[in-house]
C-alpha cells in the first residue's frame, strides 16, 4: 500500500549546519508515528519540510503520492488542506476568541455560513474535550486548554493527516497524559494519520505505533515501541534512561560535505 507520508532522502542545512541528512521514513494510512530527538535536533525543521513550508536541499516528501516539492502554489495549497498542523506551544492568535481561532480557516477557505462555522467549531471543541469556551481569549486559557484549542483549529478542515509539534512540552504530567489521550482519541475517532514530535517518552509510548529517533540529522531507529525499548543502540538506551553520560551529548564532528562519510556516524568524537 502506498504510504500517506513518504519522506525520501531529505537533507537540509542552514549555512554550515547540517540539520537533516538523508532522512527517510514512511507513514502508512491510520498509523501514528512519534519522532523523538534532542533539542535543536531538527524536529521542527522536519515537520515544516513535510508541510512544504521549508524547501529541502535535496530529497523530497510525498503526501498521498504527490511530491510536494514539485507542486505549484495552488496544488500545494490543496495538499496542505489535507494536513492539520498543531504548532509548538499552540501558536493561537491572541487577539481572537477561541471560536474565531478555530473558525479562521473555515471562514477563509470554505463557503460555510456563520451558523455552519459555529456548528463545526462546537464539534471540534467537543472532539478535544472542551466545551463552552468559545468566547474566551487565549490569555484566559491554561496551557493544556491552549494546546487543545490548537488541535481543534487543526482539525477544523477535516484533515486526513495531523502533525503535532511538541504537544505536551511545558505541561504537568497529568495534563501531558490528558493531551496524549486526546491525540489517541482523535486518531481513533477521525481515523487520521499522525506524526507527533515529542520529547516525552511516556507520551510517545502511549500514542505511537512506531517511534523514530532523530540524531545528528539521521533517523537512527524507526520501530514499534517495544522494539525501540529493546534496541541495544547506546544512543537509544541513553535517550531512554535520560542519562547525561554517553554518546547522545558528545559534540558532533564538523559536517563533512564533500569527503567520504564516517563508518560510524554515531560514535565520531
Ligand atoms: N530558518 C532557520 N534558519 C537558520 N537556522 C535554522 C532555521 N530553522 C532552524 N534552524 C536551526 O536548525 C536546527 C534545528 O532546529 P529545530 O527548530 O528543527 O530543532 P528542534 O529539534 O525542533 O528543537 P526543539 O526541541 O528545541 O524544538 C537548530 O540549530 C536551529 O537553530
Ligand atoms: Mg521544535
Amino acid at each position: 500500500m502506498e504510504p500517506v507520508i513518504d519522506v525520501v532522502n531529505l537533507s537540509k542545512a542552514f549555512g554550515p549546519k547540517v540539520v537533516l541528512a538523508n532522512v527517510t521514513f514512511a507513514v502508512q494510512e491510520g498509523e501514528s508515528l512519534a519522532v523523538m530527538g534532542g533539542s535543536g535536533s531538527g524536529k521542527t525543521v522536519l515537520l515544516r519540510t513535510i508541510m512544504g513550508l521549508l524547501a529541502p536541499d535535496s530529497g523530497h516528501v510525498s503526501i498521498e503520492g504527490k511530491i510536494i516539492q514539485e507542486l505549484d502554489r495552488q496544488e500545494l495549497f490543496e495538499v496542505r488542506k489535507k494536513i492539520g498542523m498543531c504548532f509548538q506551544m499552540a501558536a493561537l492568535f491572541d487577539s481572537m476568541s477561541v471560536a474565531e481561532n478555530i473558525g479562521f480557516a473555515l471562514k477563509r477557505h470554505t463557503p460555510m455560513t456563520e451558523a455552519e462555522i459555529a456548528g463545526r467549531v462546537d464539534e471540534c471543541l467537543t472532539l478535544v474535550g472542551l466545551k463552552d469556551c468559545q468566547k474566551l481569549r487565549p490569555a484566559e486559557l491554561s496551557g493544556g486548554m491552549k494546546r487543545r484549542v490548537g488541535f481543534a483549529r487543526a482539525i477544523a478542515l477535516k484533515p486526513q493527516i495531523l502533525l503535532f509539534d511538541e504537544p505536551t512540552t511545558g505541561l504537568d504530567p497529568v495534563m501531558t497524559d490528558v493531551i496524549s489521550r486526546v491525540i489517541l482519541d482523535l486518531k481513533h475517532q477521525l481515523g487520521v494519520t499522525t506524526v507527533t514530535i515529542t520529547h516525552d517518552l511516556k507520551s510517545a509510548f502511549e500514542i505511537a505505533d512506531r517511534i523514530a529517533l532523530l540524531f545528528r540529522g539521521e533517523i537512527i531507529a524507526c520501530q514499534p515501541p517495544e522494539e525501540f525499548k529493546a534496541n541495544p543502540d547506546p544512543v537509544i538506551q541513553q535517550f531512554l534512561r535520560g542519562d547525561a553520560e554517553g554518546p547522545f551529548l558528545t559534540d558532533p564532528a564538523p559536517p563533512k560535505r564533500s569527503t567520504k562519510s564516517s563508518a560510524s556516524p554515531l560514535l565520531v568524537p
